[in-house]
Parts: C-alpha cells; structure tokens; sequence
C-alpha cells in the first residue's frame, strides 16, 4: 500500500519586513542578507498570530467535508508551543471542527519534529488504511533584534495530510536518521527567543547531512542521479545550498546541473518567508513542487534536520498528476496580499508580545486579515476566533 502526502497547504502571516531594508539598518551590507545568507524578505508574526493559528491557518487552505470526518489523527509539530501540558493540537482541532474521535499530540524536536511527525502518520496509516492523518509544522523563529539569527527568523506553518494512496507524493522506504546530544541552538523553557552557536550549527548540519546520506547510499542502493530534485531543512536558503555542495561531485555534470537548478527552485518561498522551523522542509518542498515542472514518478531527497540535534534523509515519488491536487494560486494570493513594513513598524511588532504574567489582554483582530487569529488572553486561557 502507498503512503504519502495526500494534501499539502501554507500560510504565512500578512507582514514582512525586506532584508535589504534591514540590512541598511543594521548596518550590514545588503548582499550579505540577500546573496550571504540567501533571503529577501522575512515573514513577521503579528500578536495575533501564534504557532495554533498559523498552523488552523495552513490546514483551511487544504481541508474538506471528507478530511473533517477522515481525520484521526493531529501532530502538531512546533518549537514555538503556547503551553507546556496542552497540546496545540487540541486547540487546531476544535477550530477546524474535526471529528470528535480523534488523537491530538504536539511533538518536538526542533526542526525535525514534523518528519517525526509524516513517519508517525505513516505508521498510523499502514495500520489504519481508511484514516487520515494531519501533520502541521508551525513556528515563529525568534533570535531577537540586533542579533546575529536576527536575519534568520520568519514565521509560518505548513499542514499536511498523511493518507493511503496519496495524491501528491508516496513516502518511500529506506529512511536513515541520526541523533547526537550537542548544543548548537536550544531555548530553554524561561526563554522566548532561541539561544544559538551560528557556526557549529552549521557545521553540523553539514556533518549530520554527510554521515545520513552515506548511510542512506549503502542502505538503498540509490545515488544522486535517482533524485530529480533534494529538498533541505532552510534556516536560510543559502544553508542547504551548502551541504548540496559537499556531494555534487559524485555525480555527472548533467546531474550536477538539475540538482542545482531545482534546488533554486526549492527555495522560492523560502527565500521570502524566513526560517519557519518546523515547516521548513516541506515549504521547500512546496516550492519545489509549485515552481517547478517535475515529471509524475520523480524521486524527491528529502533532508530534515533539528538541532539539538537529529537529522534525517528520506525520499518520496510524485504520483500520476500531482499538480491537479496542489493549490498553488492560493499560495500565490498569500504572497501577493502581503504587506511590507518598515524595519521601525517590524521592532515594534516583535516587542509587542503577550503580558509574561499571564494577565487578561484583549487584541484588536481587525487589521489582521487571517481567518482565524488570537483574540486575546482571559483567566490565563488565549482566545481564538474563527471569523467565518
Ligand atoms: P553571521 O556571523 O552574521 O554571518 O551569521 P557570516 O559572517 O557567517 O556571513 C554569512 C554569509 O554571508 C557568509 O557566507 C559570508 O561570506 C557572506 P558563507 O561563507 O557562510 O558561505 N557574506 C556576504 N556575501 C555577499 N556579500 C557580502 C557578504 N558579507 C558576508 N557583502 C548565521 C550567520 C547563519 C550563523 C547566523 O545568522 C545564525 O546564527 N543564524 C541562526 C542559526 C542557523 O540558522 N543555523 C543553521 C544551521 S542549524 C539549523 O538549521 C537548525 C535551526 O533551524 C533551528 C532548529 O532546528 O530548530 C536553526
């Protein structure tokens, strides 16, 4: 039986701020953010939004009569949770009115949680081949101002549906995964921006994509060549390009040259919207497969990676007529209704957080275009509205 990615949908909040306009405030060379680190705009979250609305969000772009009553299952899969005991799983399943019999988790591990989350879904299916499951990859990355990650940060969520016979891509087998306690990006519990050493994080990135992929060659017989296109993990778009780096010499030039090429096209959206954590991977995919015009039966690498740190290869085929169940033009209105703030209106939203002592605060949803939003906080519980 197949198993795959039946659905797959985005969202991202409705600001941005442009990097080469924070570049100039920073005092950085502009080519340093655009070129160095490979971005051009960063996706900026609202107070209105958090990792349960972005996620409710991503998952209305792709779900139906049919997914409400399928679905048995929701992994939310975050870094930026809103509470240490609930899971805001639960929370995404009420507002999209899914069936009651359902389980509802929150996994993490930094950015690899969602890929815990499709092979869990995966598992589900292969037991329970007539349900389906939701698998949402939600986050703010958060650095603070002025900082080094400052350039790094975005905001967004990617939801998906795990099912039997999928419409979009089958999840083959032959995964590797690797786990090594380390310390290169970590946000203890006291803390609600990221802590980071920026350089060993991207050293080990590299390392944990060398060592999987090695493993992955021995394990299932495939190279380079069998890969139309490899998807990364995208802190920045400049970082996966990196690691593509250290093994394009096992390939032919031609080979070299479509790996390259459909890497640019991978990194599209994420180019424009940050690092979304655990969505990053599959936003890249759904660049990939948005922006690019890959044959039916075509082998996607997929590299996830979470500090902390575990890293995973992966591959998956695109199934006949794939392109009929994607929704790019939605994804296209997401981008082209976005609005650009200024870097001064970009400081001010990020300080704007939610009181640290829990007490009541009413938001204002109005300017916020977002079917479902936070509305605010009363005895300590948040408030969500759906305005349809
Ligand atoms: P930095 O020190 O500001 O930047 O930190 P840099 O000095 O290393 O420069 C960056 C690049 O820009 C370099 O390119 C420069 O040469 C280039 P490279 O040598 O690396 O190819 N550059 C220029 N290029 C063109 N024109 C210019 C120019 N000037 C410089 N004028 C860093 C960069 C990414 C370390 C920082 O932003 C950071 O700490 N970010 C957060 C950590 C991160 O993203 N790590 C990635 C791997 S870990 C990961 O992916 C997991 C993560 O997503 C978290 C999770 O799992 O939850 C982060």
């Amino acid at each position: 039986m197949k198993i795959g990615i039946d659905k797959i949908g985005f969202y991202s909040p409705h600001v941005y701020v442009d990097m080469e306009k924070l570049a100039e405030a920073r005092g950085v060379e502009p080519a340093k953010f655009t070129i160095g680190i490979g971005q051009s705009q960063m996706a900026i979250a609202p107070i209105t939004q958090d990792s349960v609305t972005l996620a409710a969000n991503a998952a209305l772009q792709i779900i139906d009569e049919e997914d409400r009553e399928k679905i048995d299952f929701v992994i939310f899969c975050s870094e930026s949770g809103i509470d240490h005991s609930k899971s805001g799983g639960v929370y995404v399943h009420q507002l999209l009115g899914l069936n009651p019999h359902a389980r509802a988790v929150e996994l993490k591990q930094a950015c690899y949680a969602a890929t815990a989350g499709i092979q869990m879904a995966k598992g589900h299916i292969a037991l329970n081949p007539e349900s389906k499951v939701l698998v949402l990859g939600t986050d703010i990355a958060r650095y603070g101002l002025n900082t080094p990650g400052e350039s790094t940060q975005g905001a967004g969520a990617v939801a998906m549906i795990i099912s039997a016979n999928p419409h979009v891509m089958e999840l083959e087998q032959h995964n590797v995964y690797l786990t090594n306690d380390i310390m290169d990006f970590w946000r203890p519990i006291y803390s609600d921006k990221a802590f980071v050493d920026g350089k060993f994080s991207n050293e080990q990135y590299i390392l944990f994509f060398n060592k999987v992929w090695e493993v992955y060659k021995e394990k299932s017989g495939l190279e380079l060549k069998d890969m139309e296109a490899i998807c990364y993990h995208l802190p920045y778009t400049k970082m996966g390009l990196k690691a593509l780096r250290t093994v394009l010499d096992e390939a032919s030039e031609e080979v070299q040259e479509r790996l390259l090429k459909n890497y640019q096209t991978s990194t599209i959206y994420n180019r424009n919207v940050g690092n979304i954590y655990t969505g990053s991977l599959y936003l890249s995919l759904l660049s990939l497969l948005e922006n690019a015009d890959l044959e039916d039966g075509s082998r996607i690498g997929m590299f996830s990676y979470g500090s902390g740190a575990v890293g995973e290869f992966f591959t998956g085929v695109l199934q006949l007529n794939y392109r009929d169940y994607l929704i790019k033009e939605s994804h296209q209105q997401l981008f082209n209704k976005r609005e650009e703030v200024t870097v001064e209106k970009y400081e001010e939203i990020f300080e704007d957080v939610l009181p640290a002592d829990g007490s009541d605060i009413e938001l204002d949803i109005s300017k916020d275009p977002a079917t479902i939003c936070l509305s605010g906080v009363v005895d300590n519980k948040r408030q969500y509205v759906n305005k349809n």
